[in-house]
């Protein structure tokens, strides 16, 4: 069968890199794909125009589709192919306001019983500051809408609150900022879960965790991503039961009993708290960089088991996963998550791709194998397994500093807090 992923982060890479080891897969296309795809294989279109991925479909006897990013899914890619009689991994549209309406989110947790921060919904400013100034700060202001990851900020002080919700509602986001959630600040360690869901069925795969600040200890603005590991030591099979049944398992019943069944990968950004996991929020794809380390540790083949989330049966799919530890370490171009250059050719990659356990996966990449540069702010995912967080770190960074690029940068402490543990244990 020839699959096409929709998408051209690291997470599509990664996705592709998997999917290309299954026996039923004969070519595996991405649009519009990076660098780090075959030059036959990257097709010229993005998601956004629905007709030309089903004219893809047809020309290139595609089978399956992997909706990688959310817009597409928001905007109902999955619902339009469905309709066409093309089968898609990802949610309709219905089903993808899990990610693209945190206020659809927050209600349905009221609604279920779902541990979450407590919130209130607004779309005027004078009610939203006045329950800012009864709250008090540290609060939480969000948008409600998809905001590239921006549309979050935690306020310090009530002023900064309110700033928060002039700029929101004013426009800051589009109409993403139409209407806000305003919630309590969790405390704890945050951890990043996934489950493949059928509309009923769930499989829980694993945890990973990333750095969101774009500096190391954990500062500055926050980005895409800026490394992963995975396994997440605070995600113990205890916890990870938890979630399954007070988070993940309340809401595919509340999703299916109100007739919008969630299918494709849900993905619960959880504080864990000293009360217990909480929700922070739900993503309707895989999490970019998590999917790179989740790929690296996954031993079975996925195809069968994103064709069932599309078209039921999850209940009879088993996935085995590596004990080994998986890190990946971003490499993003200075400036990044402001303004940042393009175009600076990356040398190295054959020689930091040879180190013992290293892959690497392109995001912001454009090229060809020999002549790759930079295109983007995440540019390249350089992943490493290990016996131990310890080793796959060193071979991740080893990789790195073989790869020659002036303009870019990376975090140097990814995996801090599993290095900490693994330490301590040790
Ligand atoms: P989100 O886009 O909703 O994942 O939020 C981005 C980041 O903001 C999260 O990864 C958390 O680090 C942080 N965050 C969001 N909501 C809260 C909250 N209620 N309490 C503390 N931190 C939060
Ligand atoms: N790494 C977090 C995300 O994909 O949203």
């Amino acid at each position: 069968m020839n699959l096409l992923i929709i998408g051209s982060g690291g997470r599509e890479h990664a996705l592709a890199w998997a999917l290309s080891r299954s026996p039923h897969v004969s070519r595996v296309y991405c649009a519009p794909g990076n660098g780090g795809i075959a030059d036959d294989l990257r097709l010229d279109a993005d998601g956004t125009d629905f007709a030309q991925v089903e004219a893809i479909v047809r020309e290139r006897d595609i089978g399956f589709v992997i909706v990688g990013p959310e817009a597409p899914l928001v905007a109902g890619l999955v619902d339009y192919l469905a309709e066409r009689g093309i089968a898609a991994f990802g949610p309709s549209a219905a089903a993808a306001r899990l990610e693209g309406s945190k206020g659809f989110t927050k209600d349905l947790c009221a609604r279920a019983s779902i541990p979450t921060a407590a919130y209130r919904r607004f779309t005027d400013a004078a009610p939203a500051k006045a329950f800012i100034r009864e709250t008090g700060a540290p609060i939480v202001v969000k948008a409600d809408g998809l905001a590239a990851g921006k549309g979050v900020i935690i306020a310090a002080t009530v002023a900064e609150a309110e700033t928060a919700v002039d700029n929101i509602l004013g426009g800051q986001f589009g109409s993403a900022g139409a209407e806000l959630v305003i919630e309590e600040f969790l405390e704890g360690e945050e951890a990043s879960f996934f489950a493949l869901v059928d509309g009923e069925n769930v499989l829980p795969l694993i945890a990973a965790q990333d750095h969101k600040r774009v500096g190391e200890g954990d500062s500055g603005p926050n980005t895409g991503g800026m490394g992963a590991y995975s396994p997440a030591p605070v995600m113990d099979a205890a916890m990870c039961d938890r979630v399954m049944e007070d988070i993940i398992k309340p809401t595919v019943a509340a999703m299916a009993a109100d007739g919008t069944p969630f299918r494709g990968v849900l993905f619960a950004g959880l504080m864990i708290t000293g009360k217990g996991p909480q929700l922070i929020e739900y993503n309707v794809r895989f999490g970019d960089p998590e999917c790179q380390v989740l790929m690296m540790r996954l031993q079975s083949d996925l195809l069968p088991a994103l064709i069932a989330s599309a078209k039921g049966g999850l209940d009879r799919v088993a996935l085995h996963w590596s004990e080994a530890c998986a890190v990946t370490v971003v490499m993003a171009a200075e400036g990044y998550p402001g303004s940042y250059a393009k175009g600076e050719v990356i040398g190295g990659l054959d020689a930091a791709a040879g180190v013992e356990g290293v892959q690497i996966f392109h995001a912001g990449t454009a090229g060809s194998h020999g002549e790759i540069h930079a295109n983007g702010g995440r540019v390249l995912n350089v992943t490493a397994t290990g016996a131990t967080v310890s080793q796959a770190v060193e071979r991740a960074y080893r990789a790195v500093d073989l790869i020659d690029w002036p303009g870019g940068f990376c975090r140097r402490d990814i995996a801090w807090r599993a290095l900490a543990r693994e330490r301590t244990k040790g």
